[in-house]
This record gives C-alpha cells, sequence and structure tokens, in this order.
C-alpha cells in the first residue's frame, strides 16, 4: 500500500515537473522587452519587432461585426499591429461574471489578417473619468468612492478616486483574469504584444483629489518608500522634480507640502504617487497571471497650462520617478504624443530605463514624417496614430512611410542595437541636422538641386558597413565627411537605388549625374520615399 502511494507521488510530482518546464519553456519565448546595446526591444518569437501601428478609435473594437471590413483595410495600410480598447465593463458586465468573446473575436480577426495586437484595458480611468467601469461599479459610489474636487460635495465627479482598496481588486481581478485567458488562447500565437493599463489617468478640474480618503493621505506624512527612491536616485531624477525637492531643502520626512510646497506641483506628486499605486497594483495582479510587457500612457500637459488642466498625476516626465517609486510592474512610460513639438517629447520620454514607446499621435503627413525620427533617433519599439480607422482608405503617405520601414526593420533593429542609426525630419524652420555615424559626421539638409528646393524632408540613415550606408527618406541631401583631421579624402564610389524584398537587396538603377547631385551629394528628392545605398571611397 505504502509503495503503491509513493509511487503515485513520485508520477504526480514528474507530471507536475513537466507540466511546469513545459508552461516555463511557453513563457521565456512571450513576448517581452530586452536590453540589446544601445536599444531596448520588444522581442516577438526570438526576434526584435518593430510595431508599426495605428490605434483605432475608442468604439470601433466593442463590435466584432464592425470591425470585419476594417482588418484587411489596416493590414493593407500596411501595418503590423492594431493598437485597440478592451474595456472593463464589456469584459465583466456582471461582478464575477467574465465575457471572454469579444476577446476571442478580436484575435481571430487580426490572425486572419497577420496583424498583432496591443489592448488597451480600460478600466477605472479613461482620459481621467470612469466611463469604461461597469455599471455595477458605477453605481456604488459608497463602495467604489468617487474624485471630489475643491473640497466640495457639490463637485464629486464621474471619476473613480484611486485610494480605495475595494476598487483597485476589483480592477485588478478582472485584469488578471482577462490575462489568464490570454495565457490560455494565446501563449502560443502571441497575437497579443503588449497591455496599456488604464488610459491617460489622473484628476481632470483640480489638481488633486479633495475625497475623504484622499485627503487624510494628504494630511499625513509621505512614505518612505518614496523618499527612499529620492535618496537612491537623487543623482538621475528628472531634473525638475530634482530642483523641486531642492528648493524645499531636500527633506527626508514631512507632509506632502513640507517635502514639495504647498503649490499645485505638489498636488501633482501627491496624486501621481496615489495612482502609480494602484496602477503599479493592478499591473503586477495581470503579470502574475501572463507576463506581457506593459505600459501607462499619459495626457501631455501643454504649455502654460497647471496640474487639473490635463489629468493631474498621470506620468508627466516629471513624475515618472514616482511612478517609479512606487513599484516596478510596468515596463514603459508613454507619450500621447499630438503636440507639435514632437521631439522635444520624445527627448524627455526616452531615458534611461524607459524605452520609448509611441501609442498615440497623429497620423497623415506628420506621422508619416515623425514615424522616421522616432524609431531613427530614439529607437522608438512602435509608433501608433490614434485614429488609425480613418487612414485605412486608398494609399496614405503614413502607408507609404510603413512600407519603407517595415522592408528595412530587420536591418534598422540590428544596427539600432550598434547605436548606428538616425532619423531626422526637415522643415523650413530646422532645414538641417547633423550627427556623427561610424566616425563620421553627416550633414543632412532639404535637398535642393537647380535651385529648385524641398519644401521638407524626413528619414533615417543607417551605418551598415565601414563605409557603407544605407538610407530611406525623401526631400533631403547628405554629406558625409571625415569627423577627425583625416589623411583621405572622400568621395561617393556608388549609390544605387532598390528595395529589400523578404531580406533580399534588389538593386535598381545606378543614380549618378543630377540624381547625385554630380557625384556631390547622395540626395532623396521629394517625389517619393526611396530606399538608397551609398558607399564612399577614399584617397589621399
Ligand atoms: C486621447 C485618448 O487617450 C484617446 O482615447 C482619445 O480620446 C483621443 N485622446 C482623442 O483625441
Amino acid at each position: 500500500m505504502r509503495i503503491r502511494m509513493l509511487k503515485f507521488i513520485v508520477v504526480l510530482a514528474a507530471a507536475f515537473l513537466v507540466a511546469s518546464s513545459a508552461i516555463c519553456a511557453q513563457d521565456a519565448n512571450l513576448p517581452h522587452l530586452e536590453k540589446r546595446g544601445a536599444a531596448t526591444q520588444l522581442i516577438v518569437d526570438g526576434k526584435p519587432f518593430l510595431m508599426l501601428g495605428g490605434e483605432l478609435y475608442n468604439s470601433s473594437s466593442s463590435s466584432l461585426e464592425y470591425m470585419k471590413p476594417l482588418w484587411p483595410r489596416l493590414a493593407a495600410i500596411p501595418l503590423n499591429t492594431v493598437v485597440t480598447p478592451l474595456s472593463w465593463e464589456l469584459v465583466e458586465p456582471a461582478e464575477r461574471k467574465y465575457d471572454f468573446a469579444l476577446i476571442d473575436g478580436l484575435l481571430a480577426q487580426a490572425r486572419e489578417q497577420h496583424v498583432r495586437v496591443v489592448f488597451l484595458w480600460l478600466a477605472a480611468w479613461k482620459n481621467g473619468m470612469s466611463s469604461y467601469a461597469p455599471v455595477w461599479v458605477k453605481q456604488n459610489p459608497k463602495r467604489f468612492p468617487r474624485v471630489m474636487l475643491h473640497n466640495n460635495e457639490a463637485s464629486i465627479l464621474s471619476s473613480i478616486a484611486g485610494f480605495s482598496d475595494a476598487t483597485r481588486d476589483a480592477d485588478a481581478r478582472a485584469f488578471a483574469a482577462v490575462m489568464q485567458h490570454l495565457r490560455e488562447v494565446d501563449s502560443r500565437d502571441h497575437t497579443v504584444l503588449m497591455m496599456q493599463i488604464e488610459n491617460e489617468v489622473g484628476v481632470l478640474g483640480d489638481a488633486r483629489d479633495h475625497s475623504s480618503a484622499a485627503e487624510q493621505a494628504f494630511a499625513a506624512t509621505v512614505p518612505a518608500q518614496l523618499i527612499d527612491y529620492l535618496k537612491a536616485h537623487r543623482e538621475t531624477l528628472d531634473p525638475e522634480l530634482r530642483a523641486l525637492w531642492q528648493q524645499q531643502g531636500e527633506k527626508t520626512s514631512g507632509t506632502w507640502t513640507q517635502v514639495f510646497g504647498d503649490t499645485a506641483r505638489a498636488d501633482e506628486i501627491f496624486m501621481a504617487w496615489n495612482y502609480a499605486r494602484y496602477v503599479q497594483a493592478v499591473t503586477s495582479k495581470g503579470k502574475a497571471a501572463y507576463n506581457l510587457p506593459m505600459y501607462v500612457n499619459t495626457w501631455l500637459a501643454g504649455e502654460d497650462t497647471t496640474p487639473g488642466d490635463y489629468p493631474s498625476g498621470g506620468p508627466q516626465p516629471r513624475v515618472i520617478d514616482i511612478w517609479k517609486a512606487a513599484g516596478t510592474a510596468i515596463d514603459i512610460y508613454s507619450p500621447d504624443l499630438y503636440a507639435a513639438n514632437f521631439s522635444y517629447w520624445a527627448n524627455r520620454y526616452h531615458r534611461d530605463g524607459n524605452p520609448l514607446f509611441i501609442p498615440e499621435t497623429r497620423g497623415g503627413t506628420a506621422g508619416a514624417a515623425n514615424v522616421f525620427y522616432a524609431v531613427g533617433e530614439h529607437a522608438a519599439m512602435g509608433f501608433s496614430p490614434f485614429a488609425i480607422d480613418a487612414f485605412s482608405e486608398g494609399t496614405t503617405e503614413l502607408g507609404a512611410s510603413y512600407a519603407a520601414i517595415a522592408s528595412v526593420a530587420p536591418i534598422l533593429l540590428e544596427q539600432q542595437a550598434k547605436g548606428n542609426v538616425h532619423g531626422f525630419t526637415l522643415t523650413k524652420e530646422h532645414p538641417s541636422v547633423e550627427f556623427s555615424l561610424n566616425g563620421y559626421a553627416v550633414q543632412v539638409s532639404m535637398d535642393e538641386i537647380f535651385g529648385n528646393h524641398a519644401e521638407s524632408g524626413y528619414g533615417l540613415i543607417i551605418a551598415t558597413g565601414k563605409d557603407e550606408f544605407l538610407g530611406v527618406g525623401k526631400g533631403f541631401r547628405v554629406l558625409i565627411i571625415p569627423r577627425s583631421t583625416s589623411p583621405f579624402k572622400f568621395g561617393y564610389a556608388s549609390i544605387d537605388e532598390g528595395i529589400y524584398q523578404d531580406g533580399r537587396w534588389i538593386p535598381g538603377r545606378r543614380l549618378n549625374g543630377d540624381e547625385n547631385d554630380q557625384g556631390n551629394y547622395w540626395r532623396f528628392d521629394s517625389r517619393s520615399i526611396k530606399t538608397e545605398k551609398a558607399v564612399l571611397y577614399r584617397y589621399e
């Protein structure tokens, strides 16, 4: 009897080991972020993956019927990733009664078109409000309290407060159920690449929440966890945050106003800490069920605005450290980058420990140009204009950029890791850029020949060998000169146009004469996006 029992236990243990090692092998292969040299990349099926995507209008993906004709149009843009809402209200219409039919349907439709998906978990917050919470949450403000403005009962918002454990736990439980379901239906296909948690969180209409739980937390001392983080990361803190802390004497204890001042900026930090604690908790519950990369997006503060004009507490660059102090589950803090000063915001978000992913931005002409800058200059792992439904009619400028970038993506991703890529946009206000590549100074300016000037330009340049470069884009010309004093002079040995097909270079015309300004410039004229290779020669 004992021996039989022992045998049974051994068999059970062996089965458990086999099952768990199968799960581990599967998990090791899941989409994940990896630091490879100079870039942090999204690795999918063992290879770096560049998300050339688009975000749907908010309501499109609530209906499979509505989506059906849209998928082929999206795939034809061509994009490879659709960023799409997935709402708490549709996943858990009644408490603990989950409905995953929409998820399954969307995955089936995406797979048919060979397109990947990033889901937006629209739960407690969407643009600072709570319209996507299920009705059983909305109608129970006692259990799920709301944000209150200006200490005034009458100004209770239809925005859920982030101070209640009950709300956080209900949100996290639903999110974990979603992730568990994704593990069951997608851990082999990897159609889903990443998850966005909530959407543009923060308090609108005031710099902080004044509900009773919020007031109580605000009167208490700043948690030691946050102070410890500030002390440990003093040298690398965002300069604005560091300056604010220093102005108050770098205190290591005290209330929020004592440590950060009696201003709306201190209120913003307080809200950032509390939203961060909530969102980190939801994220980590989801990751425990199925470990995909997860990010949070930001409604950016406009010029001359104060917290509350935009959602106060969302991960603006100056409070990303506060979010990081609250936990490590969130992998990326992302800008919803509609602002005209694209490069300024890309620079603010692309920092050590925060790779660039742009979940929302402008499409059209602006998007067609900015995607080159984002992936070329900031190793962005993804780019996704909002309202992509609207850009899916016929040939688009964005589509031309995506097609050109997709064709060079394997080389781009390989060289990104080596720091061998630069991207740029040129306008009348900023008509030229210069950068170093392979020991050369590369000067890029608006294209010009026989007195005809380009109106704008954009592209990227990759160093592919010692004296070899690959360029993609339009409306610019390039001069490559040695960085330091060199005994050699340089010229263009050859410039070839061509295309990459399935990773193979198919050369087209040898460009000479007017096409390279008689050997003076590597040119990309304004007519259409081109892919060209340039090889230098040297002589004494
Ligand atoms: C940003 C939000 O995140 C989106 O859901 C959408 O509301 C857009 N703004 C509209 O421009």
